[in-house]
């Protein structure tokens, strides 16, 4: 048998998944990870646990297909994306915590580069919105707190890296310290222009250029997993939400995925020359290979499946999203509550790390049905704000959105966000794993297997739904009206 396989290092789960010739999904292995949140504005996970959790998914997988490790055509390597941390180079070992893309405890280093008037010039060079969610100031903030790490990092002792690099250098045995253009894009240390580390941002961070991983394509035959005496090639690495858009095929200028994961990121492919928002996206690098660069424009929400296990696990009000479908349903239509999820500040297109979650509307006869059905809709409300940029920055109208990601099973979701779109339509595929899908696209390019246009037919064969509106223009307004002035309330609340 020969296969694909993707590791798709999310926020909360490790996977494997393995695909046929015909990017087929024939089986998959999963754990769930750990996150800590040791202070308030905090959010951790182990390292070292996540390589272990993720090498156990892999040999999982190998079990259950009873694959050899000569099968493996290619991996491809798909993360979580600015979560980062620092290990060293003789034992490899890692001597910090990975600190989460969530964690926000650099976000009064961030106001203070906003207000000294250095956004211009970093979105210039990165085109990033100085934000704590970004790898740069964890990283400042890890130096900046251990003076013996930062002896260290000053003789080159340690190396740095987001999740991609980690698992790359743990799979090669220490041989590779690479990043792909995407997950370094998304370090604020990365000139998407030059496509180099960029010098002046380095001393500004006062980061060492030498801890820092070599940047390399996203595709192509990029290091080897030296696993049981085999070396396995890793031919595709991408950041999640990059890799999602190339698994929708969104390989021309103007279209555009949204993914609701943990968080929820709509990117529309800007096509190879560099742009940047007048809206408050940001700009990304989407991938490079074969000497092309493609940018993308981006919205990230920092908050969207996490709303939904907020309710499950710190409320209680459900014991598993297979409750909410019904739950909705007993929601009285007339409810006016809005929740608006903003637990770790609000992202795109408000960048307002200050503000936390809220619910606005609440009548003595609102229960759980009610809040339920407001946390599902504030998905698709937020992502509504981001395509509502998205149609400014690029200055014509999106009549079909692709969505992915796992609450995408809940139909009440998509038909609402049709609803509330009502000029865009919403394309569903019925396999969801776009993600992964992106990540063994681009690793069964890059070790020659596939071609770009095979990768457009298997799109085009996947089984697809599009949904359009369904609700009145009237009630639309009030439903965007309501968010609106919970949105405004809030940031007023936040006062940044
Ligand atoms: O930028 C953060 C993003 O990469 C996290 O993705 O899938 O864990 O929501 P996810």
């Amino acid at each position: 048998m020969s296969v694909i396989i993707s590791f798709d290092l999310g926020t909360t789960s490790c996977r494997a998944i393995a695909f046929d010739t015909n990017a087929k999904i024939l089986a998959q292995a999963q754990q769930a990870s750990q996150l800590s949140f040791p202070q308030a504005d905090w959010v951790e996970q182990d390292g070292e646990e996540i390589w272990q959790q993720q090498l156990a998914v892999f040999e999982q997988l190998l079990a259950e297909l009873k694959l050899s490790p000569d099968d493996i055509l290619a991996i491809g390597i798909t993360n979580q994306r600015e979560s980062c941390l620092i290990w060293d180079k003789a034992t490899g070992q890692a001597l910090t915590p990975v600190i989460s893309w969530q964690d926000k405890r650099t976000q009064a280093e961030c106001r203070k580069i906003r207000e000294t008037n250095k956004s211009d010039w970093i979105k210039r060079k990165t085109g990033l919105i100085p934000d704590a969610y970004f790898s740069a100031t964890k990283l400042a903030w890890l130096l900046d707190n251990d003076e013996s790490l930062r002896q260290r990092a000053d003789n080159n002792q340690v190396a740095f890296g987001t999740l991609d690099s980690w698992l790359v250098w743990k799979m090669s045995q220490g041989k590779q310290h690479i990043t792909d253009v995407s997950n370094a894009s998304r370090t604020m240390l990365f000139n998407i222009e030059s496509l180099e580390w960029d010098h002046e941002l380095l001393s500004f961070f006062n980061i060492p250029k030498s801890i820092l991983p070599s940047v390399v394509d996203s595709s192509g035959q990029l290091a080897n997993f030296e696993y049981q005496g085999s070396q396995i090639p890793i031919c595709g690495i991408a950041g999640d939400q990059q890799a999602a858009l190339f698994g929708q095929a969104c390989f021309d200028s103007g279209q555009a995925k949204n993914t609701y994961g943990t968080g929820c990121f709509l990117l529309a492919n800007i096509g190879s020359e560099l742009k940047f928002s007048q809206h408050n996206l940001l700009t990304t690098l989407a991938w490079r290979f074969n000497g092309e660069t493609y940018y993308a424009f981006e919205g990230s929400v920092f908050i969207a499946g996490a709303a939904i296990e907020w309710l499950i696990n710190k409320l209680d009000v459900i014991a598993s999203t297979n409750e909410i479908q019904a739950l909705i349903t007993q929601a009285k239509p007339s409810s006016e509550v809005v929740f608006v999820p903003a637990f770790v500040g609000l992202g795109a297109p408000y960048w307002q790390s200050n503000a936390k979650a809220a619910v606005f509307g609440l009548g003595l006869d609102d229960g759980k049905a009610e809040l339920t059905k407001a946390c599902i809709e504030s998905l698709a409300l937020q992502s509504k704000d981001l395509l509502d940029a998205m149609i400014s920055d690029l200055g014509s109208n999106l009549t079909l959105l692709n969505i992915d990601g796992g609450a995408v099973r809940n139909k009440y979701l998509v038909q609402f966000q049709a609803d509330i779109l009502a000029n865009t339509q919403v394309k569903v595929t019925t396999e969801i794993e776009l993600t992964a899908i992106g990540a063994a696209y681009l690793a069964g390019l890059g070790c020659g297997l596939w071609q770009q246009d095979q990768l457009r037919v298997f799109n085009q064969a996947s089984e697809k739904q599009t949904y359009t509106t369904n609700m009145t223009e009237e009630k639309r307004q009030s439903v965007l009206s309501n968010w609106r002035k919970a949105i405004d309330a809030l940031r007023l609340w936040a006062g940044e």
